[in-house]
Parts: C-alpha cells; structure tokens; sequence
C-alpha cells in the first residue's frame, strides 16, 4: 500500500484507521478514498458507523469513468483522450458519438456500417405522430421530447433485456437516430406544419435541418456552413462526464430499466435552467436587457443577488469553457450567412463588463457553452425553447456512454443514497380528537 493511505483519528475515541487511496489516469484529479471505509469508523459498536456528507455531489465521485475527462482549473475537455478542439475541428458528430460509445475512433468501415445503422432507424413510429397530436399547440417541446421518449418504451418491449449486447446496439442506434425526428415532430407540431420524413441521403445534421425547415421545396438542401456549424454544436453538447443530467441516467438505469425511460429521465433533467435550459435562459435574459446600455444595471442587479447572469459559472470550470471559446468563433461563421444577431452586442458587452468585475472574478464565473449557443440557434432560425432539446439530442450519446458503462461496471449497484436523518425522535401517535 506504500505511503497511498489515510491515516484519520477519530477524537471521539483516539482510535486511529488507516484508508486506502486510489487512484484514476491522472493521480491530481483522481485521488480518492472509497466511502464505504469510512463505516468502520464509529463510537459503539452498533453504530452504523461514518458518512460522507456532500449535497449535489460537490466532492464524491459517483463512478470510475474514462468517457470524459475535464480540467476545470485549465479549461480543459477531452473525449476518450481527444481534446475537444481537434474533434470539433476534424470530426463529425456521428464519428465523435461512436468515439464515445465504443472508446476509440472508427475506421472507414467501422464508421461507415455505424452511419447506416443510425441512418436506417431515422423513422419513427406512426403512433408518436398521434401521441404529437395529443400536446397543445404550445407545450414546451422539452416537455413533449420526455413524453415521447418514455413512449418509446412502449413501442419496443425487448428493449428491458439491458444485458444483451445485441439489443443493447439496436437501441442505441435507434435513440440516436429517432432523436433528431421526435424534436422536429415536437417543433413541427408547434408551428402546425406537416411533418417532414427523414432524408437517408443527407448527413445527421442535414437530415435534421431537413425535417425542420422543409416547407414546399422538392429537396432540401441544407447550408453546409449551417450543417457544419450544427454537427460541431453537436460534437461540443456530446458528453460532459458526470452532470446532472448523465448523473439521473445512471441512477435511473441503475433499477435496469430499458434505456429509452433512462434517457427520458436524463432529457427531465436536462430541461432546467440551471443546465441544458440555460441556453434557452440565455437568450431570454438578452432580450430582456435589450441593448448595450442597460448591461451596467443588469449586472447591478446580478450583483444584488436579484437575478443570476445566465450563461455564466459552472460547477467544474473555474476558468473560461473549452467549448464556449470555440461556440463564440463558430458565432462568426453562421453570421457570415444568416447576417449578425444584434443580441450578439449585449452578449460580449455582458461578458467584457463581468470579465473585469471582482464579484464573478473572485467566484470563478466564466462563460459557459450556453452563453453563446443560443445566439447561434436562433440566427439559424431555432425558435428560443427549441434550444435545450437541441442539447439533448447532442447528449444522447454520452447519456448513453454513460448507462453503458454504468450497466457493465462490475461495482455499481443501485444508486441508493444514505440520509443523515434529523426529523422527530420516536413519539406516539396522537389520536386526532387529541390534537389542539
Ligand atoms: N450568476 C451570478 N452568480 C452566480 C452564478 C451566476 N450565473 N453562478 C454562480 N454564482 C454565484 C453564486 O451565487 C454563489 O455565490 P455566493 O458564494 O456568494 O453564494 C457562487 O457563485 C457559487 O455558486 P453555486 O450556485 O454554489 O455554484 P454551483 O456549482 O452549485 O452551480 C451553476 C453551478 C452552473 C448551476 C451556476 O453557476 C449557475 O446557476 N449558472 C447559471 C446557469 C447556467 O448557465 N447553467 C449552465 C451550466 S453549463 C451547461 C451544462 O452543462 O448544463
């Protein structure tokens, strides 16, 4: 065991325990004691012995991992070892999906067999366009993208036998391809447009954007800086380790339940502000600001405590976001098509104010991957609560990364969190005639 140890004395009874420390790939980011040694520690002994206590995680390692690895003091994000950089550069989206899934990069054939095996799930059902027909004109599609999900379930019964690596790859092909066609269901829906069948001969983005915008055109023919720039949106929303969306994946499928109601646990948890919703937020708070000159009293209020700059701060990142760098340059490239969203000036006026000012300095908040993405979408034509599903189609793949290696891991068990119990001690029952 060496010197990789704890030694913890207990003052409660001077007695003295000697913990094991392991360690992951990079021994700075990854030393860690296992919680369930701290149970032998304890006063009496039928104690149940010492918990770790830590509210939203801020300290506890849920899993060994070696999907995603982020250095949130350097701003850095990597892939299965890949900097997330070079594969927003030189990967496509479905490549980056199967980089996460499988743990390498594919070879031509690998990567062409796993194209056409998502590409030939694209359709959906009939009975979901009815289950569309069911939502109101106006149902949040995040709310709408859940329900179809969980629906998808019901359509595919075999989809419980989690522990068949066959079936397992079937539905995995198919979540991923049915994402794209259930969010244009949603927004098609909402716009009471006809829905558009998916189009094998376009890319995974293109296709998508097809189903979307499609109106009376023969063809659709997507921008190919428009499709490029949504396939690197997509490659940067991918996976981003144990968040709190990956984190509801894992529990959920961790009672193994089919994967479909796994994911649409994920997406529930994904549509709050304070994470995938906070593209969304974005861009509300920027129309609320208006213009330039009103950033100083936004800020004031930020400051107050009365509001929350949305797009900023992150729980791992202590430094500028890796993806928001190259979502703020990938700005410049859709604008040079769809012309400039003018929320793009309130945007880098809030950024340059916040970036000067002690209270988000001394806190680490930096922007996020939603600061600029919803500017982006909605210079693409995306309606504003159309953004956070975007992101969940993007995630599909890591949550289901992150199921997958959850379900083969040897350790895990269900996820069954301990309490530390401060209600009432033991009292009687009061009969109801006897209370005043
Ligand atoms: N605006 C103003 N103050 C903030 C913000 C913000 N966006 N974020 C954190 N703070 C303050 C917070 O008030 C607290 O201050 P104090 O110490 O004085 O009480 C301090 O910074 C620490 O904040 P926290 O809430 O304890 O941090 P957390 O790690 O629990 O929360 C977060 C992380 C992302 C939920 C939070 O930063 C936040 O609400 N940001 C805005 C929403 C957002 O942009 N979310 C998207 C995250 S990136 C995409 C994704 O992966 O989901």
């Amino acid at each position: 065991m060496g010197n990789d140890t704890l030694t913890i004395i207990d003052n409660r009874t001077g007695k003295r325990y000697e913990i094991p420390i392991f360690y992951g790939t990079y021994p700075r980011y990854g030393a860690a004691i296992r919680a369930a040694d701290l149970r032998q520690i304890r006063v009496a002994e039928d104690d149940f012995g010492l918990l770790s206590y830590d509210p939203g995680f801020l300290n506890t390692a849920s899993c060994k991992s070696a999907i995603t690895f982020i250095d949130g003091e350097r701003g850095i994000l990597r892939y299965r070892g890949y900097p997330i950089e070079e594969l927003a550069e030189q990967s496509t989206y479905l490549e980056t999906a199967y980089l996460i899934l499988h743990g390498e990069l594919p070879t031509r054939a690998q990567l062409d067999s796993w194209v056409q095996n998502i590409l030939a799930h694209t359709l959906v059902h009939e009975n979901l366009k009815r289950l569309m027909e069911g939502f109101h004109y106006d149902a949040h599609p995040m709310g709408v993208l859940i329900g179809a999900v969980g629906a998808l379930s019901t359509l595919y019964p075999d989809a419980k036998e989690i522990f068949d690596p066959e079936v397992r790859q079937r539905h995995i092909w198919r979540l991923i391809a049915q994402m794209p066609t259930l969010a244009a269901l949603a927004y098609r829906h909402s716009r009471g447009l006809p829905y558009v069948l998916p189009d094998r001969e376009l890319s995974y983005t293109g296709n998508f954007l097809a189903m979307l915008f499609k109106t009376t055109e023969r063809h659709y023919t997507p921008h190919p800086v428009l499709e490029r720039a949504l396939d690197v949106l997509f490659i940067l929303h991918a996976d981003h380790e144990q968040n709190c969306s990956a984190n509801a994946v894992r529990s959920i499928g961790s009672s193994h339940p089919d994967p479909y109601s796994a994911i649409a646990g994920g997406i529930a948890a994904l549509y709050g502000p304070l994470h995938g919703g906070a593209n969304e937020a974005v861009l509300r708070m920027l129309t609320r600001i208006g213009s330039k000159d009103k950033v100083p009293a936004f800020i004031a209020d930020v400051k107050a405590g009365k509001t929350r700059l949305m797009g900023f701060g992150h729980r791992v990142y202590k430094h500028y976001d890796p993806r928001a760098r190259i979502i703020k340059r990938l700005a410049y490239e859709v604008f040079g098509v769809t012309g400039t969203n003018p929320l793009l000036d309130v945007a880098l006026e809030l950024e340059r104010i916040a970036l000067e000012d002690d209270y988000f300095l001394s806190r680490q908040l930096f922007p996020n991957v939603d600061f600029y993405s919803g500017i982006i979408y909605q210079a693409m034509g995306f309606p504003v609560d159309m953004f956070p599903v975007l992101f969940a189609v993007a995630r599909t793949a890591g949550w289901l990364a992150q199921w997958e290696e959850m379900l083969l891991d040897g350790e895990q068990r269900i996820a069954r969190p301990r309490q530390v119990y401060t209600g009432a001690d033991l009292r009687p029952y009061v009969p109801l005639a006897q209370r005043g």
